[in-house]
């Protein structure tokens, strides 16, 4: 559990003295990539590549981590809990509604619904038992007006007295520390500014999460990339905010941003490919009329000819993906695709970022 931040005893002393209140330094989360400077990206990709090399370390001996998912998953269950071990610390896997009783969120409500218990004791009270918490709670798919506010992770963090991991919410910032760590492997630390990095939307028969795309737009852009969103129809670009997100990076930290609905002049040239299905944000929650739309756009579809436009580029996706719909087996078995290295480099990103937080008490 992490203790109250404790000024010197002298400094302690003079405030007291003078009549100050002690104030505790704020907790430092890992909500969005957004949220944490440019130096503190590359430490933490840095301490990952180090993790890498060698994967055996004392960060966490002694302090454990409640990994609480509100859906399914492969790659962050595992990697969470084998990084914590790795460490010397411990996870504990919570699903509420299945072997965790169902929570509340709202304020000022009458618990006379599914939920046994509010927000504001279960983070308090896990806060006692571990030293960080992280949460995968991914949108109702109803009302993205709602759904925006992130209102799980940020009531987690509003609650909780340790700091806080996203595991997947509204943006997956590991998935993107993992995925510029895969990048960096295939052309160099210092030569990602102005790559050139695709978006692709792709067909999928369901509605997606938004979070891996606006995830891969804040990051791209974030590394000085020149970006391209490629995406069926205007329908299908992302919330204002990460669009936003988008040109204040590229603004603060050069490349470009640019959106296309063209499918051989977005490829054309490009270093890096990155596939994703989301769901049209204009009809969220009116599903079976997106439906017949997003149907429209099957050739969306990652293949072979379509990367041979590309400058030699590689091809990544955070997966799961289902094959010969989002990418053929061609690319997905391609030297090209960098998949499985970005899948592995989670364990590793999110090692740094677990020893990192920790380090703050
Ligand atoms: N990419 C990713 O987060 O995978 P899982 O959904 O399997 O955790």
């Amino acid at each position: 559990m992490r203790q109250p931040e404790k000024p010197s005893l002298a400094l302690g002393f003079l405030l007291f003295t003078i009549g100050f209140p002690m104030q505790q330094a704020p907790i430092k989360h890992f909500l969005n990539t957004q949220d944490w400077t440019r130096p503190e990206l590359d430490a933490l990709l840095m301490q990952a590549a180090a993790f890498k090399r060698s994967k055996a370390g004392d960060q966490l001996k002694g302090r454990a981590i409640a990994l609480v998912f509100f859906n399914p998953s492969l790659r962050t269950r595992t990697s969470f809990e084998i990084g914590a071990f790795q460490l010397g610390g411990h996870a504990v896997v919570l699903q509420p509604g299945k072997d965790a009783w169902p929570i509340e969120f709202e304020l000022d409500t009458v618990m006379d619904g599914e939920a046994e218990e509010h927000i504001a004791e279960v983070a308090r009270v896990l806060s006692r038992y571990v030293d960080l918490i992280a949460v995968r709670a991914f949108p109702k798919f109803v009302d993205w007006s709602v759904d925006r506010q992130d209102k799980v992770l940020r009531s987690f963090a509003k609650y909780s007295t340790v700091p806080v991991i996203n595991l997947e919410t509204i943006t997956h910032p590991c998935q993107e520390l993992a995925h510029v760590m895969a990048l960096q492997e295939h052309f160099g630390s210092a030569v990602l500014r102005d790559k050139k990095f695709v978006l692709t939307w792709t067909y999928h028969p369901k509605a997606l999460n938004t979070a891996v795309a606006n995830s891969a737009l804040t990051i791209a852009t974030r590394m000085g990339m020149d970006v391209t969103l490629l995406c069926p129809t205007p329908d299908y670009l992302l919330d204002q905010r990460y669009m936003g997100w988008a040109a204040q990076n590229v603004a603060e930290n050069g490349g470009s941003f640019k959106i296309s609905h063209d499918i051989e002049s977005a490829y054309a040239g490009a270093d890096v490919v990155y596939a994703k299905s989301w769901g049209a944000l204009p009809y969220f929650g009116r599903w079976e009329h997106e439906k017949p739309i997003r149907e429209q756009y099957k050739h969306f579809i990652v293949d072979e000819a379509k990367m041979a436009l590309t400058n030699h580029g590689v091809f990544s996706h955070c997966l799961p993906l289902r094959r010969n719909i989002k990418a053929t087996d061609a690319v997905m078995d391609s030297p090209a695709c960098i998949a499985i290295a970005e899948a592995e480099n989670r364990l590793h990103v999110q090692k740094a970022i677990m020893a990192a937080l920790v380090a703050q008490s």
